[in-house]
């Protein structure tokens, strides 16, 4: 267990009411524990500051569409992203996919263009596009993976041709905890002319991203991992990108004037925010981003990748244990053990307190790749500690030992 007394730990469980003492939440990857700010901030929300955002004349409604704006400026500089109005309020990273594919690719591309994706990517980051494709006459082709489980970005180099006009990959990935060169896939995407998007979910909770730096075209994030609320999340693109494409949904709030001779369209981010936000889910992100901005992106990924390490190093002791995913993965482990669904994994690790997420990660293709059903997952955040590691290692001694 050196390697977390040789880093400064964090400890921020205490920040977090809803994590008990002795209760191992290994499960980050899905959703991330709420610290006691960001809960304090949406119930502030609600509570005394409460009045929609854009339209009211008050006083109330002038200062909450105040907060509502300084959040995407906040978005905006936590991203490095050129301007606010370059941050569209989404319900989370799977809608901020299905818009990019909607608006931009279901009207920039045309029958016989290609879209290319890798072997790890989320069902979100799948679906939309074989969506889209399947409309258009577009056809997808699947980066392979390393032998360590990253994406094959020398496969890229060598597969993506002129016909591709948009590629989409995973920043870090959800199960493996592989992360992507990002600016790299980014200039071999731009050498043959498509557009990139990169999908920040796994990202965003456990390292700096900066888009200007990365020179992707769009990028996607959830709310919910980065400690703030379900139901909240954000696609940036490239002004230019956003200036091109149609709205997503009709209705209050997307337009300029509207008559039943014709109605034009608000620019973004508005043209893409129909109808009222979620106001009360914008406040809480900002305040998860003020959380993990003041703790340090930096340090969160060197305690993360400490964590990883020791746990790594300690579960490779078990002789029926396959570990998946390279070494240096942020913040993720996937595991399997021979001759033991994972279910029952994560059950009998339940009962030792130990909460880790098993099945297909919605990841269906990547378990496919791997040659397994599912796999348990281990993903850490800042509440973690050597002590939770040391408790999924007893539960997985405790696994080894009823099934022999
Ligand atoms: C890598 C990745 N992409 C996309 C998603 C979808 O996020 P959401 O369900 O919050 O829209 C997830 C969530 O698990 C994810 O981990």
């Amino acid at each position: 267990m050196s390697v977390l007394t040789q880093t400064r730990p964090l400890d921020h469980v205490a920040d977090f009411p809803a994590i008990p003492a002795g209760w191992a939440y290994l499960d980050t990857a899905a959703t991330a524990q709420k610290p006691q700010e960001v809960i304090d901030a949406i119930t502030r929300a609600y509570d005394t500051d409460y009045a929609t955002v854009h339209r009211g004349v008050y006083q109330r409604s002038a200062d909450m569409t105040l907060a509502y704006e300084a959040a995407r400026r906040k978005v905006a500089k936590f991203l490095n992203a050129g301007s606010e109005n370059e941050i569209v309020f989404v319900r989370g990273a799977t809608e901020g996919i299905n818009l990019v594919a909607h608006c931009w690719a279901g009207t920039q591309l045309k029958a016989g263009d290609r879209i290319l994706l890798s072997q790890l990517e989320h069902h979100s980051n799948i679906v939309p596009w074989q969506m889209v494709a399947e409309r258009i006459g577009a056809q997808i082709d699947v980066l392979p993976l390393t032998a360590d489980h990253r994406i094959d970005l020398d496969a890229m180099a060598a597969m993506i041709t002129p016909q591709h006009k948009l590629v989409a990959l995973g920043h870090v990935s959800n199960v493996l905890g592989s992360v992507l060169d990002g600016r790299r896939a980014a200039d071999i995407a731009h050498s043959v002319g498509a557009k990139i998007l990169l999908d920040g979910c796994q990202s965003v909770p456990r390292m700096t991203v900066d888009v200007a730096a990365l020179d992707c075209d769009f990028y996607v994030f959830s709310g919910h991992k980065l400690y703030g609320p379900t139901g909240i999340g954000v696609l940036w693109a490239k002004p230019a990108l956003l200036e091109a494409m149609p709205p997503y949904q009709g209705g209050g709030a997307m337009i300029d004037k509207v008559s039943f001779a014709g109605t034009t369209y608000a620019p973004p981010p508005g043209r893409f925010e129909a109808g009222t936000p979620h106001i009360v889910g914008v406040l809480g992100l900002a305040a998860g981003i003020d959380y993990v901005t003041r703790i340090g992106l930096e340090r969160i990924h060197a305690h993360e990748t400490a964590l990883v390490k020791l746990t790594r190093d300690a579960l490779s002791q078990f002789n029926s244990l396959t570990l998946f995913g390279p070494e240096d993965s942020a913040g993720i482990v996937s595991f399997s053990i021979a001759g033991v669904h994972p279910h029952d994994i994560g059950t009998i690790l339940d009962e030792a307190k130990v909460a880790v997420r098993a099945g297909h990660h919605c990841a269906q293709p990547l378990m496919e790749t791997l040659g397994v059903d599912a796999t348990a997952r281990a993903s850490f955040g800042v509440y973690n500690s050597a002590a939770d590691v040391e408790a999924l290692v007893r539960g997985i001694e405790r696994v080894t030992r009823i099934f022999g």
